[in-house]
């Protein structure tokens, strides 16, 4: 088929990509003329592994193409996915400007009948809006169908996550929509949720409010462990064994971040709010989230007591592992509130340290993890990215001043670490500092 995408961010590129890997031909659009220009030259302006990749096999196949241009991406397509950015508003509300003006757009370039597919992470109701947009701009009487197909690709794994999905969901209301999409994705083999765009549009919210529920639950359980000296870690595999719970999202850390997670839930309050519907449970999984951090800049003091002028050595920036994204990332937060205290920061990220000095500053930034524990009185770590699990202690202990280590991803062993001489703490991990 003939597609095109319309914003080239993490979704609108993944799926351009994917979608042409799969045979049709796409042409993805974005306002950001550098951003095209930089993606015309196979330049791909964010870390996602196999993406470069990907990107380049399918423009050379002649299958993926870049325009700043809506109307040509429109005229050349029959299924167009609208898949720019809805970050949050000030008040948590999704800011949709950006899907206004493109529905717009699309509607004064329509020239025949077409399928506008939401692909981006949208409030429930908005198709409704979309279709009233383009209703309203739209020349003579073409007809057109709105559908919703929500992502539901993770930072790191996206390509994986789009081409093995669990499930793909398409909200729709007419028959054409729905052939048009269930063969536009029957090369997947993926169970197909077929419904009407409403209940489309919040399987999306309610499956990432559901998945940050649960990480704040098993947060909020790690501070019971710690005041009664149970091991979060041994909670969480209990519970993760019943097949009803299940063990994914279940390990506790310093918090969710990204672009997802507190944005969607952010809006899912709102709109609940809106609705007359009182959203506590979600409010509440928000506040735990921003306590989890807290949580952990007060596990610090309990070790250095005074923060002021004390060097602390940060391993991980990224709001998780394999990804450059420090969007909502709990390092910074922590960063912030350690220097609002007069501490020396010493960070290394093996991926987001580019990103990271557009927002942080009198932070040193260091080659590789051991740089950061020169001279460093504690060590904490906040991203659990693979590299950091098996470094040599030995050298880490002889370059700290004291050998201090709080662990804010649960990757090491406490046990061990006693056994190297550390003055070990985890999240959770049985509340006393292990000596
Ligand atoms: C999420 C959803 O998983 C994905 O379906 C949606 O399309 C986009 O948002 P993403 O934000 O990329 O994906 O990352 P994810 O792997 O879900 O992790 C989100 C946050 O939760 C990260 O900050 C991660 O550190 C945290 N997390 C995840 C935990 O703290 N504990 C866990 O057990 C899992």
């Amino acid at each position: 088929m003939n597609i095109s995408i319309i914003g080239t961010g993490y979704v609108g590129l993944v799926t351009g990509a994917c979608l042409a890997e799969l045979g049709n031909t796409v042409t993805c659009t974005d306002n950001n003329h550098e951003k095209i220009s930089e993606l015309k030259r196979c330049v791909i302006p964010i870390y996602e592994p196999g993406l470069e990749e990907l990107v380049k096999i399918n423009v050379k196949k002649k299958r993926l193409f870049f325009t700043t241009s809506v109307k040509e991406a429109v005229n050349n397509s029959e299924v167009i996915f609208i898949a720019v950015g809805t970050p949050s508003l000030d008040n948590g509300e999704a800011d949709l400007t950006g899907v206004e003006n493109v529905a717009r757009n699309i509607a004064l370039n329509l020239t025949g009948y077409r399928l506008i597919v939401e692909k981006s992470t949208v409030p429930v109701e908005t198709g409704k809006w979309v279709k009233h947009t383009i209703s309203t701009y739209i020349k003579h009487n073409i007809k057109f169908d709105i559908a919703s197909n929500p992502e539901f690709l993770r930072e790191g794994q996206a390509i994986n996550d789009f081409m093995h999905p669990d499930r793909i969901v398409i909200g729709v209301e007419s028959k054409r929509a729905r052939d048009i999409l269930a063969s536009l994705y029957k090369p997947l083999n993926a169970p197909l949720v077929i419904t009407d765009i409403k209940s489309a549009e919040l399987i999306k919210h309610a499956s990432n409010s559901y998945l940050a529920t649960k990480i704040s639950f098993i947060n909020a359980i790690s501070q019971i462990c710690e005041k009664v000296g149970a091991d979060v870690v041994e909670v969480a595999k209990g519970m993760g064994l019943d097949k009803r719970i299940g063990s994914s999202f279940l390990n506790t850390g310093i918090g969710y971040g990204g672009s997802c997670f507190p944005k969607d839930v952010d809006a899912f309050i709102n709109i609940a709010e809106k609705l007359g519907c009182n959203f506590d449970l979600l409010k509440a999984v928000k506040e735990i989230n921003q306590q989890q951090k807290i949580f952990f800049l007060n596990k610090i003091k309990g070790l250095l007591w005074i923060i002021k002028d004390k060097a602390i050595g940060i391993l991980g920036l990224s709001f998780k592992p394999n990804t450059d994204d420090i969007r909502n990332a709990p390092s910074i937060d922590i960063i912030r509130a350690l220097q609002s205290e007069g501490a020396k920061i010493k960070i290394y990220d093996p991926c987001a340290m580019e990103k990271a000095k557009e927002l942080l500053n009198r932070v040193r930034f260091c080659k590789d993890p051991y740089e950061v524990c020169r001279g460093s009185d504690c060590l904490l770590i906040i991203t659990e990215w693979d590299e950091f699990k098996e470094l040599d202690f030995f050298k880490i202990k002889k370059l700290l001043k004291r050998p201090f280590i709080i662990d804010g991803r649960n990757i090491y062993d406490p046990e061990r670490m006693r056994k190297l001489g550390f003055t070990y703490a985890g999240i959770g991990r049985g509340g006393v500092l292990k000596r």
